[in-house]
Formats: structure tokens, C-alpha cells, sequence
């Protein structure tokens, strides 16, 4: 479990996938500038499984409610290092810097524990809320990748943010962690 002050990040387990499988079926859980598609809870387990290295947390509130998920995995094959996140929270939790915490706790853990020099996300030009939250964490926009999503019938532009192991300095929120180990 991965602490922070409104939230912890719990690595998700096969129990959660009944609930992945809702989330990702849900345009108002995934939002309007995310995939639309159905997800059975078969094929969330396929994804629990893949080999791609794709590793979710859910996002958790003190009080243990399941409230949304981030995840990161390998952009091109593991030894490239290169590591992106994704994230969703429920519509209902939006808007109380839950977000923001939960990416600065995957941000700590992923330079405490992979020895990556950068992670990136990308969002739909469109979806200011997830740029703020980037922004927020210390992430820096790169540029836009053109014509590189397909959404909701059409092909969009996405912005590229990156964060650099240098930008990142120290932990930010695992500090107590940290100190314990
Ligand atoms: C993106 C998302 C995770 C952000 O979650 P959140 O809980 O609102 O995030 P936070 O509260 O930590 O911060 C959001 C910030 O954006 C702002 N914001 C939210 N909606 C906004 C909008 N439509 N226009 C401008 N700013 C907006 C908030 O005011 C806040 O900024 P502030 O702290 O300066 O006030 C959430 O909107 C979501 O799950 N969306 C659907 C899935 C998605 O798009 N995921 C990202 C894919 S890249």
C-alpha cells in the first residue's frame, strides 16, 4: 500500500476486476476524451495477465472507498524504460486534488523503484482537468502528437507531458515510506 494524505494507492488485485471491468465500460466513469469501449470481466482478466507489464493501483480513500485507478507501463519494450501513466477517478471524487495525489505517489514510486529518467501521459487537447493535474505534479508538455488517438469516431491530437528523474528531484509525498525501509 502506497500512503499519501487524502489517498493510497493499493496495487490491484483479481478481486478488483468486476469493478475494472464497470469503470472501463462506463463513458461517464472513463470520460469524454478516453476510448469508448465495453469491457467484460474476461478480458479484464486478459489484461490482469498481459505480458506487457501494464500494473494498475486503485485509488482508495481513507476510508477504504474504491474511487478511481492509475496505472503505469513500458512504451516500448521494458528494457527501454520508458514509462507512461494513465489515470481515471469517479465522476463524483472529481475535483479535490484527489487526482493530483494519487499521480504524485505513482511519480515517487516509479523513480524510487525503476530506474527510468522520464515518464510521460498524454491527454486530448481537449481535457484541460488532466493537463492541470500534470501540470500540478511537475510534468512539462513536450508537444502534440498529431492525429494519434481514435476516440469517439475520429483520430485526435493528444499533448505529450513528461517528467524528468532531475525535475522530480525527491519524494514528494512517500517521504514517510521512505524512511521506513
Ligand atoms: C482527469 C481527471 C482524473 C482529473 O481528476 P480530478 O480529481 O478532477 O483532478 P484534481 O482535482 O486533482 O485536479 C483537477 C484540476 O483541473 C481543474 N479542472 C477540472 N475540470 C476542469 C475544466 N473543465 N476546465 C478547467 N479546469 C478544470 C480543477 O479545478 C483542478 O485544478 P485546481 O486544483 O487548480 O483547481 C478526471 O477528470 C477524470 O477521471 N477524467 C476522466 C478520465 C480522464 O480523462 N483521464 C485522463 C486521461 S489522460
Amino acid at each position: 500500500m502506497l500512503e499519501g494524505k487524502k489517498v493510497n494507492l493499493r496495487v490491484m488485485e483479481k478481486e478488483d476486476l468486476p469493478l475494472i471491468a464497470e469503470w472501463f465500460s462506463s463513458p461517464e466513469v472513463f470520460g469524454e476524451y478516453n476510448t469508448l469501449r465495453q469491457m467484460s470481466k474476461t478480458e479484464a482478466e486478459k489484461m490482469f495477465e498481459s505480458p506487457l507489464e501494464l500494473k494498475t493501483f486503485i485509488i482508495e480513500k481513507k476510508d477504504g472507498n474504491k474511487i478511481g485507478f492509475v496505472g503505469h507501463f513500458y512504451v516500448l519494450h521494458p528494457a527501454a524504460r520508458q514509462l507512461e501513466i494513465g489515470y481515471v477517478l469517479l465522476p463524483s471524487e472529481r475535483g479535490k486534488d484527489y487526482c493530483t495525489e494519487a499521480v504524485n505517489i505513482m511519480v515517487d514510486y516509479l523513480f524510487l523503484s525503476k530506474e527510468s529518467r522520464r515518464i510521460q501521459a498524454q491527454t486530448d487537447l481537449r481535457n484541460v482537468a488532466s493537463q492541470k493535474v500534470l501540470e500540478k505534479v511537475g510534468f512539462k508538455k513536450e508537444g502534440t502528437l498529431r492525429k494519434n488517438f481514435f476516440r469517439r469516431g475520429e483520430w485526435r491530437d493528444t499533448y505529450l507531458y513528461s517528467i524528468l528523474r532531475e525535475e522530480w528531484k525527491e519524494p514528494k509525498i512517500l517521504t514517510k515510506t521512505v524512511q521506513h525501509q
